[in-house]
């Protein structure tokens, strides 16, 4: 990345820490989880060029997501993916991890790539890996592992776009974030009265 102007305005570990403290803690990427990846490591690493491959190949052959690419953009994108992927399974799964996935999400919104496309290739990476795994001793640990890290980026993401846009709402705007919190909130009310839990 060579500009920086989003980065400073937020601030990814608080980002990170709100989104992880929402999740019921069942839902949620735990120590156990990271254990189970770090001890299979050696039958995950060599499967990261079939990820990145098959990752791109997906995003590629659909026209939405694959209008986000300039052109010759791809390898440079599959080494960062490949960097991504050695991560995720090398660890450490620490607080400097989630804060890092945290500033992964708002990346994204720069480049136009929405929630769903990121959800969606969340998606892949659970089903790359159930695949993948089969073999494994550890194949169900492994799929549960991975299923809460999914869920668990999907909530950082999630939570990082809504604050890159109440950060632009705030910075080009004037809007306050707690009114944009308001606001949104009285307006859905309005909208949708009736899933107001009750209250009409
Ligand atoms: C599971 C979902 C995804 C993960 C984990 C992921 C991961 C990453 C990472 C780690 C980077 C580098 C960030 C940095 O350090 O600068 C990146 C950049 C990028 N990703 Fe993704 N990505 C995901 C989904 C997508 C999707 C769905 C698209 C497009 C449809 C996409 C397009 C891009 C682009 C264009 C960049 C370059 C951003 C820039 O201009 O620097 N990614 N991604």
């Amino acid at each position: 990345m060579s500009e920086k102007p989003t980065h400073d305005a937020l601030d990814f570990d608080a980002i990170a820490k709100k989104a992880l403290s929402d999740m019921p803690p069942e839902t949620r990427f735990g120590e156990k989880d990271a254990e189970v990846i770090r001890k299979n490591a050696d039958a995950l690493l060599p499967l990261r060029d079939a990820f990145v491959k098959g990752f791109y190949d997906v995003l590629f052959a659909h026209e939405p997501t694959r209008a986000v690419f300039e052109e010759g953009e791809r390898a440079e994108r599959e080494k960062t993916l490949a960097q991504f992927y050695e991560r995720v399974i090398r660890g450490p799964h620490d607080g400097a991890f989630f804060a890092w996935l945290a500033f992964v999400g708002p990346v994204h919104v720069v480049r136009g790539v929405t929630n769903p496309m990121m959800l969606a290739m969340l998606g892949y990476l659970v089903e790359f890996v159930r695949e993948r795994s089969r073999a494994l001793p550890d194949h169900e640990a492994l799929v549960a592992a991975f299923t809460r890290l999914a869920a668990t980026m999907g909530a950082i993401i999630a939570y990082g776009y809504e604050m890159a846009w109440k950060k632009a709402l705030e910075n080009v705007v004037g809007i306050p974030p707690a009114l944009a919190e308001r606001a949104a909130h009285e307006e859905a009310t309005r909208l949708f009265p009736l899933r107001s839990h009750g209250r009409a």
